[in-house]
């Protein structure tokens, strides 16, 4: 990142807008907070980074694109825990009644503000005197939590369903998993992922795009047998990085495979994962020396998570979280195993070779059962052949499916010894979940890449964007738009553009001057000129954007150039 300056998020946040990267949305009614438009070459780049993500992973094969609704039925949610726990404690300023997240008003004078319970920080903020960031007053509304999720109805009126839009993808691949795992032929581990709209009613959403109510999220499930935990080669573990174990808040820099090794990081799935994420934001174009990884204190971890690692990445903002790679456990599958009581969210496991146990059981006699049970024997026989903590004798109780308990006596049943030879068993998959903020790795590509210097007693600014990530390959301008010059560029541009993926924009409004401006302020890597020559050895020059060199080339290297960058792009 070049150094923050005075003003320099202004000059960049306003670059943004007038180029048509990223507004505030709804603007002609005044906006909405937390809502914004990514304009053409906003909505390019966005496009880039997703398709960049969705190659990096699922080029392994083992890892496949799956897509759900945004609207979730309430039971989903109730299941996973967003219900009763997806909330941020809120508070209101009693003089200019604007509402703030209660742990933002005190992150600055408390490390654990996130975990404090809404008396406590009533107590703090007054304590405190913690002044109101809009009036300055400090007087505050008690403390309550607020569910950050948009309630909405499916179906008419009255009888509506309840429901959400969801505040993650993740649950989409929870409710997949029977379908992944039969794509995946019952063979564990596999992942599914997802990128789409996420949405939270944020409380006080300030900061651009980097608390938005409604947000591209990319999310990673990777299910797998906790029994034998899988960890991979791929990806960087070897670039010395910062990390922040929430045992030692000083922080260490060493390569991930050090922090593996010497017990920094402790599980293997969720150390492979990092090191899969640090290469994949790197080569999108985060700068290496504005990256950490922090792991979550105990008491800030979300509701479904044992270990949580977030990948921080350091701009204009400060310090923020971009991508959070939780441990989830067997937390959702189990949930949902449970709350819809269907057997589908499990996995077989079978032995090396066959067990051969012993097992002693009550076998039912169905002849002084249908007596006393009558219409209900059948379900009193399969109860009793269901039993599996064996009661050492009888008489003994037994419940019911609708909650009723009723006694077996010594002659409704007898005592049997079996052998039987067992292949395997049933478990819940643990999962690994990599989730990534879409437009706050945005932010920070185009914050680590924007740089500004003095050319001509003027500030001049370029956009250091990799070519993966960049809104164009590259830019065709005509010197000028006369003698054939522009229609040798459009032809250019469109049998550039039919070559596979290239992405390439036209030029030819304004000097040249002003026109490689104008691409090197957004990003686009290459510039090529059709000029005088052009027109009669059908050579054209190309120009680098981040030295602004320039060599003469003829089509077929021009050609192999560009199709070279793009197989560099496609090497993920
Ligand atoms: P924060 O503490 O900043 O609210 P979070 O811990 O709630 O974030 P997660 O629930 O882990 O975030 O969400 C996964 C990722 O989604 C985050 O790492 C972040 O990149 C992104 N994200 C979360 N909330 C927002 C938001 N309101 N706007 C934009 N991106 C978001
Ligand atoms: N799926 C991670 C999160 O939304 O918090």
């Amino acid at each position: 990142m070049a150094s923050s300056g005075s003003g320099r998020m202004e000059r960049l946040t306003s670059m943004l807008r007038r180029r048509g990267i990223v507004a505030p949305a709804f603007e002609a009614y005044g906006g909405v907070a937390g809502l914004v438009d990514y304009g053409p070459i906003g909505a390019s780049i966005r496009r880039r980074v997703i398709n960049a993500w969705l190659e990096y992973w699922s080029s392994s094969g083992d890892i496949l694109e799956v897509e759900s609704p945004t609207i979730t039925p309430e039971q989903v949610l109730v299941a996973s825990g967003h219900v009763g726990e997806f909330n941020d404690l809120m508070t209101s300023c009693r003089k200019c009644k604007s509402a703030y997240r209660a742990d933002h008003l005190v992150e600055s004078i408390r490390d654990d503000a996130e975990s404090l319970a809404a008396d406590q920080m009533t107590g703090l903020l007054e304590s405190e005197s913690i002044q109101c960031p809009g009036c300055g007053d400090s007087d505050w509304e008690p403390c309550a939590p607020m569910n950050l999720m948009f309630k909405t109805s499916i179906g008419a009126m009255g009888s509506g369903r309840v429901a959400y839009l969801r505040p993650e993808t993740a649950q989409g691949m929870f409710m997949q998993y029977s379908l992944l795992y039969r794509h995946f032929r019952q063979k564990l581990p596999f992942g599914g992922i997802q990128t789409g709209k996420g949405y939270r009613n944020e409380i006080s959403p300030r900061q651009g795009m980097i608390r938005l109510r409604e947000f591209t999220m990319a999310e990673l499930e990777y299910f797998f047998d906790p029994e034998d935990p899988p960890m991979g080669d791929d990806g960087d573990w070897s670039t010395p990085v910062s990390l922040i174990p929430s045992s030692n808040l000083d922080g260490v820099e060493m390569s991930l495979s050090v922090a593996l090794e010497s017990g920094v990081i402790l599980h293997p799935t969720v150390g492979w994962f990092l090191a899969r994420t640090l290469e994949l934001v790197l080569r999108l174009g985060v700068s290496p020396g504005n990256l950490r990884f922090r792991q979550h204190r105990p008491d800030e971890m979300a509701h479904y998570a044992t270990d949580c690692w977030d990948l921080e990445l350091e701009g204009e903002h400060g310090w923020i979280e971009c991508v959070g790679i939780a441990n989830r456990t067997c937390h959702d599958l189990e949930q949902h195993a449970t709350h819809s009581g269907k057997s589908e969210f499990r996995a077989w496991r079978p032995f090396e070779s066959p067990r051969v146990i012993e097992v002693d059981r009550w076998a039912p006699v169905r002849a002084k059962i249908g007596p006393v049970f009558k219409q209900r024997a059948a379900e009193v026989t399969s109860a009793i052949e269901g039993l599996t903590d064996m009661p050492k004798q009888a008489p003994f109780d037994i419940e019911l499916a609708d909650g009723s308990t009723i006694t077996i006596t010594e002659e409704m049943v007898e005592r049997r010894s079996e052998t039987i030879t067992e292949t395997g068993e049933w478990f819940i998959p643990h999962v690994v979940e990599p989730a990534f903020g879409i437009d706050r790795i945005i932010w920070h590509i185009l914050d680590h890449s924007y740089q500004e210097s003095e050319r001509d007693g003027e500030l001049y600014t370029t956009m250091r964007l990799p070519q993966l990530t960049a809104p164009y390959d590259a830019v065709v301008l005509p010197l000028f738009d006369k003698d054939g010059m522009g229609a040798m560029a459009m032809e250019l541009r469109s049998s550039l553009s039919s070559m596979g993926s290239l992405k390439i924009d036209y030029d030819s409004s304004k000097s040249i001057g002003r026109r490689y401006a104008r691409a090197d302020e957004v990003g686009i890597p290459w510039a090529v000129t059709v000029d005088h020559q052009s027109l009669e050895d059908g050579t054209v020059t190309i120009r680098n954007r981040d030295d602004g060199s320039q060599r003469r080339v003829d089509q077929g290297s021009l050609m192999e150039l560009l199709t070279r960058s793009k197989h560099e792009r496609d090497a993920l």
